[in-house]
């Protein structure tokens, strides 16, 4: 029996995978505490009030507590000037109880994003967003332990993984481009092996090119584009997106979490697939805490 999978389920439980890994992080960090009189820190950065960020970085602060990760948080004003952050990232840079540094994103317009995480040391990039890391993560033939690997697609693999079924020689198709997810994504299947293609916005015969996927890993940010008959009969489901949808329930309208799968027909045909909420997110959340007690590792050990 796999993690994180009842034996009649195809639900990929997410939370169960995340939870199990939560747990291995909190002993050895534990251990790690006893062994070196120190702690992992992560500094927190959250630039203004965007909904969605702060609902994400709440949930990864009180994470990394539960596991023992030491939290510095910066929450600043969303008229911050990029010199500003750029300094603070600079300072964070040069403090030893930091180990690892997260930028919640998006950050304010007048912002550059990418001169901000070009600027965070690649040994505490907690995100593993640098450009080093992703050219180390697109170079490095097998996953390397002590990579930085983007949270959200590595739990998407820690999930794959999960199922005990071989990914070598699958097509896997990854709809979405972003730096984030959907090419890190396409790094580490084509690391499994399997037959990689990223589709996107301007792709011709989306549908099709859905139909001939074993793997299907939705990143798109569009809820419920993707059709349960797009879906390959058996074909595995990972559903990243997290879509805030007003949906009619019980003659009332409410909220609703959806993903950017159609979920009740997409489910008869998979033969695994993620729900949403329950999936991805726990995932990308402890990935966060994993990586910064690699980075923690590499810089004491
Ligand atoms: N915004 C949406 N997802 C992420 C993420 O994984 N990391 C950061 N830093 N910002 C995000």
């Amino acid at each position: 029996m796999n993690i994180g999978q009842d034996s009649m389920s195809k639900i990929i439980d997410g939370k169960k995978i995340a939870q199990e890994l939560r747990e291995d992080l909190k002993k050895e960090i534990s251990k790690l505490k006893i062994n070196y009189k120190k702690e992992p820190g992560l500094a927190v950065v959250q630039v203004g009030n965007v909904a969605a960020s702060s609902v994400y970085v709440k949930a990864k602060t009180k994470s990394a507590i539960e596991v023992g990760i030491k939290v510095i948080d910066h929450h600043l004003d969303e008229k911050i000037t990029q010199k500003e952050l750029l300094n603070l990232v600079d300072s964070l840079n040069k403090q030893d109880n930091v180990s690892g540094i997260l930028v919640q994103l998006p950050l304010p317009v007048h912002i550059n994003e990418q001169v901000v995480l070009d600027s965070i040391d690649p040994n505490k990039d907690a995100d593993g967003f640098h450009p080093l890391n992703v050219g180390k993560l697109s170079i490095s033939a097998t996953n390397d332990e002590n990579l930085l690997i983007p949270c959200t697609p590595y739990g998407c693999l820690l999930m794959l993984n999960s199922l005990g079924v071989e990914l070598k020689g699958k097509h896997a198709v990854v709809i979405g481009r972003s730096n984030i997810v959907g090419k890190p994504m396409a790094q580490l299947l084509l690391k499994e092996s399997c037959t990689v293609t990223i589709a996107h916005s301007k792709t011709t015969d989306l549908p099709k090119i859905c139909s001939e996927a074993d793997i299907l890993v939705a990143a798109v940010g569009r809820p419920e584009i993707v059709k349960g008959n797009w879906i390959k009969k058996n074909a595995i489901v990972i559903d990243v997106g997290i879509n805030r949808v007003q949906r009619e329930i019980d003659g009332e309208q409410k909220n609703k979490l959806v993903g950017d799968v159609d979920y009740s027909e997409a489910e008869k045909n998979a033969s695994f697939i993620t729900p949403v909420p329950g999936g991805v997110g726990p995932m990308t959340i402890a990935c966060l805490l994993r990586n910064t007690t690699i980075a923690f590792k590499n810089k004491f050990i």
